[in-house]
């Protein structure tokens, strides 16, 4: 069996804390990244954690010829596709960045898979695909609803490509996995979320808030029909969102799918408030955030979090780590920047 994945977008956020488990769970590990949005040193980093050296190559996965040579280069079955904007203001004021970057980096690599009989793909999703579902928790079934920025439209669209894909190539297999909202850091502090600039996330800004940098944290929306009036999210450990895909993965390639495509939620299910999480992330980490109640954010959804029971059940996956430790975890590695 083929035990050689190549990840792209392989030293961000997720990308690096999945590198981290594909290599404890026994993969060889091929990483190209164009460094738009992380550093060459995370590779470092996860080379640290595990012990074991990572082919890293830096590579734009939209430009096809540099990426048709790494499929000439390298003998994977598998790939993971992180590659992606993310940001979810920005996407609105440049729309044809996301569009273009996050469609096309999507259709080289699954052109390349074809061309080249690579059989596994897993897909970045997200649950920004259910919008502002009618039926709370969302499973797998839950009707999408129009995306509300073009980052999520992308995400819709790049689940509908490969759906496409799988049912047309015979070499395509394909499994979106949609995460909810990922959070945290690697427990040792080596490896966590970096964002450039003013964080858009609640937990970078949370975490800067606590460290000074950031004077004060500013709660989106206190009059939403939740039980404290403040919006209600699902929020995912890094790690155990990182398990999640050697699962899916591990299903591929034991040969294990019933269907070409197969889709996932990766979350918890277990709903926490905007509040309580600032709340939880004082008392845990015995810290002061400074924070205020502002206007709602455009384009927020009051309430969504995963039924997880499919990626439970099928994927022999569950969500672990303790939301405490969790939070322990993101302010350990704010305090290792400093
Ligand atoms: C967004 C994306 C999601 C993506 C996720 C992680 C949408 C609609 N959402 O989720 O697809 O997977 O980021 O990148 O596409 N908040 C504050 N103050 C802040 C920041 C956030 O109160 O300074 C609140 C927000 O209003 C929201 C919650 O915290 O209720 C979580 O926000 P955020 O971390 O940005 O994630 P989402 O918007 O849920």
């Amino acid at each position: 069996m083929n035990k050689t994945v190549l990840v792209s977008g392989g030293t961000g956020f997720i990308g690096s804390h999945t590198a981290v488990e594909l290599i404890n769970a026994g993969y060889k590990v091929i990483i190209i990244d164009n460094l738009s949005n992380s550093e060459k040193n995370i590779v470092d980093g996860i080379e640290r954690i595990t012990g074991t050296k990572v082919i890293f190559e830096q590579i734009d996965t939209c430009d096809i010829k540099a990426l048709r040579g790494v499929f000439d280069r390298y003998d994977f079955d598998s790939v993971i596709h992180f590659a992606a904007f993310k940001a979810v203001g920005e996407s609105v004021s440049e729309p044809l960045k996301y569009y273009r970057n996050n469609l096309i980096s999507f259709m080289n690599i699954l052109e390349l898979m074809k061309e080249y009989t690579r059989h596994n793909i897993v897909f970045s999703s997200s649950a920004t695909v259910y919008g502002d579902a009618d039926v709370l928790p969302v499973t797998e079934q839950t009707p999408r609803k129009p995306a509300t920025s073009p980052y999520g439209n992308t995400k819709q669209m790049c689940e509908d490509i490969l759906r496409d894909c799988c049912a047309a190539y015979p070499v395509t297999h394909g499994i979106a996995l949609r995460y909810f909202n990922p959070i945290g850091a690697h427990p040792t502090a080596i490896l966590g979320e970096l964002p450039r600039g003013v964080p858009n996330n609640l937990v970078p800004f949370i975490t800067q808030t606590a460290a000074g940098i950031r004077k004060e944290l500013s709660i989106f929306g206190n009059d939403y029909d939740t039980p404290d009036g403040t919006c209600l999210r699902d929020y995912i450990d890094i790690v155990d969102l990182a398990r999640a895909h050697v699962a899916a993965l591990n299903r591929m390639t034991d040969g294990k799918m019933t269907e070409k495509y197969e889709i996932y939620n990766i979350g918890t299910g277990k709903p926490l408030s905007v509040k309580e999480l600032v709340e939880r992330f004082e008392a845990v980490n015995n810290v002061p955030v400074p924070h205020k109640y502002a206007p709602r954010r455009e384009g927020d959804v009051p309430s969504v979090y995963a039924d997880p029971t499919l990626a439970n059940k099928v994927l022999g996956w569950k969500a672990e780590r303790d939301i405490d430790d969790t939070l322990r975890a993101a302010w350990k590695w704010q305090q290792s920047l400093s």
